[in-house]
């Protein structure tokens, strides 16, 4: 068990900048870093890391928290997850360990590790060692994996048979773990199943090399002829996320780092196609659906992607698609000719091919954009504007000017009715309002940021005193204490409240306590947070702060009695209207 000293020390011992720093490119901006979003699409950086008080906000949507909570929400795990790998992160476990007196910290998902190293020892020696995994193994090699490929990607066999596995592992492993592992399905009745059944198992790794989930292939024409999912995944768990993960990255990370680039394919049998045409430096995205988070986990290890994405029709769209995702990487693409994938390739030709084709036949996004979206019709003069006009701003986004140049030659060489100069004019007028944009986009954001930046804009003068008041109660015990003597004492804003009481019982609210609370709650401890108060409290600050919550207090239920006599006096009721009449001038007396 981690106690709360050791969740302080575990948070001190780490910079939010960096871990954020890790999946978000963050850049300085004034005494806070500021990125893009990772948990809301966006283009214009609204997410903001606060390095001196170790927390994060959101302009855009709003999400903040510290460096567990980050964890949290980035990776899908739990509070107490979040600890474990900020822990690790800290090396604080490893310093326990070789202090042994010391409570060490044990990774509470360490069970789910362990049963997934289990299973996959288990499906690796059922294909390498059983006669049913002869005929597998059979099916492999005709697909040109060699022994030595087949366990360099630790390739598996689940048997055809109900519960195989579990009977092997229902003794070691608790039943939480077993439920927890997505490896098992269980039926109303409580039987439980393997959910993995007569598949060849890919074995799913994290970017430390640790197995956290499989991808099964059927390998042999369904008997009773249902169809089912040629590949069937694990379903989403603690340690596996589809979106985050990416195939072969662990092995790949290491050669990416030497080649300065990194091949993104879509499936497994491409990356293990080109291992095969001696190219390490591949991973997949398993499927066409590259997302943000991938780029980010991707960004880590490299800052050049090849994309390779099957040459067929869903491929291509894919490789569209991706290229939004991909905007902050160097980029080449390369596109498999006959509508084939990688390994479809190098099974027509040869791994010689395959590399050469990796390696020497990449082209550019422009010339990507260039192809795809070139009109069927190029006669047609209007799909010839369409044409130029959709292309033009992507080559004004080109760095090179060569490059640029070369693009417009080879535009106008496409289209019948334009010449060089032409395109290049169009590219140029493209150029001018894309700079415009971006300083009028510059000017406005920096305006934001001013506002943005603003602690706590658009909040009442009353939520402001609130939250200036919890900000000392925090720091300073006496006045909490002063506070807490006051029985008739309370925050207007209830989740000041909420956090006001969690104060009082614990004399402080440990990220644990703000875990276990609603959202809107966390939102306001941090906004309170990031009000900017002086290390010392001046003279008369406390009273000025009460000062202004009791008047703002006041203006808020006059407001409320203004309301109401309104009301009453719209529908007629002219004797409560008088009656709330009567108390706000009486509350106006008050007030002065
Ligand atoms: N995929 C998946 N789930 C599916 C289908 C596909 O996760 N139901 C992922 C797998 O990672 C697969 C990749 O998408 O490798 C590409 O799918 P597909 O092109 O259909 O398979 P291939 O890679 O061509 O596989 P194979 O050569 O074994 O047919
Ligand atoms: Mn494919």
């Amino acid at each position: 068990m981690v106690d709360k000293e050791q969740i302080a020390e575990i948070k001190n011992s780490v910079n939010i900048v960096e871990i954020i720093g890790e999946v978000v490119s963050l850049s300085k901006a004034g005494r806070n870093y500021l990125g893009l979003c990772p948990f809301h699409g966006e283009k214009t950086p609204s997410f903001n890391v606060v390095e001196d008080k170790q927390f994060y906000h959101c302009f855009g949507c709003g999400r903040s928290g510290d460096v567990f909570k980050f964890i949290e929400e980035y990776r899908g795990v739990t509070f107490m997850d979040a600890v474990q790998i900020v822990s690790e992160k800290a090396g604080i476990a490893i310093q326990n360990q070789a202090r042994p007196h010391q409570p060490t910290l044990v990774n509470p998902n360490q069970e789910l590790y362990d049963i997934h190293q289990e299973a996959s020892k288990f499906y690796q020696a059922i294909l390498m060692t059983t006669k049913m995994g002869e005929e597998a193994r059979n099916y492999l090699h005709e697909r040109g994996l060699t022994d030595e490929v087949i366990r360099h990607f630790q390739l598996g066999l689940a048997p055809a048979e109900g519960n195989y596995l579990y009977r092997n592992l229902s003794e070691k492993f608790s039943e939480k773990v077993i439920t927890d592992s997505g490896l098992f399905t269980i039926s109303d009745a409580g039987t439980v199943f393997d959910a993995f059944q007569d598949r060849i198992m890919f074995p799913l790794t994290d970017d430390t090399g640790r197995v956290i989930a499989f991808s099964g292939r059927l390998w042999k024409e369904a008997m009773d002829g249902s169809h089912q999912a040629k590949y069937k995944n694990s379903r989403s768990t603690r340690l596996f996320n589809k979106s985050f993960e990416l195939y072969h990255l662990d092995q790949a990370k290491t050669s990416a780092k030497k080649l300065r680039e990194m091949y993104v394919m879509e499936g497994f049998m491409d990356v293990i196609a080109a291992y095969r045409a001696g190219i390490e430096n591949a991973v997949a995205s398993m499927g066409t659906a590259l997302t943000p988070e991938h780029v980010h986990h991707l960004s880590h290890f490299t800052k050049k992607v090849i994309l390779t994405y099957d040459g067929d029709k869903a491929g291509l769209e894919a490789t569209v698609k991706a290229l939004d995702v991909l905007q902050d990487l160097d980029l080449e693409i390369v596109r498999i000719p006959d509508q084939m994938d990688p390994d479809e390739y190098l099974k027509k030709t040869s791994p010689e091919e395959l590399a050469s084709l990796l390696k020497d036949s990449r082209i550019s996004k422009v010339e990507f954009l260039m192809h795809y979206w070139k009109p069927s019709y190029i006669e047609n003069l209007q799909a010839q504007i369409e044409f130029v006009e959709k292309l033009a701003p992507i080559i004004a986004q080109t760095q090179s000017i060569t490059a640029q140049n070369a693009y417009i030659y080879k535009l106008a060489d496409l289209l019948p009715d334009f010449d060089y100069v032409q395109v290049e004019q169009i590219v140029n007028n493209s150029r001018l309002q894309q700079r415009e944009a971006t300083q009028k986009s510059g000017a406005s954001k920096r305006s934001n940021f001013s506002v943005d930046l603003l602690p706590n804009r658009g909040m009442s003068r009353l939520v402001k005193a609130e939250n200036h008041l919890l900000n000392r109660m925090k720091d300073f015990p006496m006045i909490l204490n002063d506070y807490r003597l006051r029985s008739d004492f309370s925050f207007d804003t209830p989740e000041l409240q909420v956090l006001y009481k969690l104060l009082c019982q614990n004399g402080e609210v440990t990220s644990q306590d703000l875990s276990e609370q609603p959202e809107g709650v966390q939102h306001a401890w941090y906004r309170m947070l990031e009000e900017d108060l002086p290390e010392e409290i001046s003279d008369g600050e406390l009273e000025e702060v009460e000062e202004t919550r009791q008047r703002e207090l006041l203006r808020k239920e006059n407001q409320q009695i203004g309301n109401k006599v309104k009301e009453a006096s719209s529908t007629g009721d002219a004797e409560t209207a008088l009656l709330e009449l009567e108390r706000l001038i009486a509350q106006k007396r008050r007030m002065e």
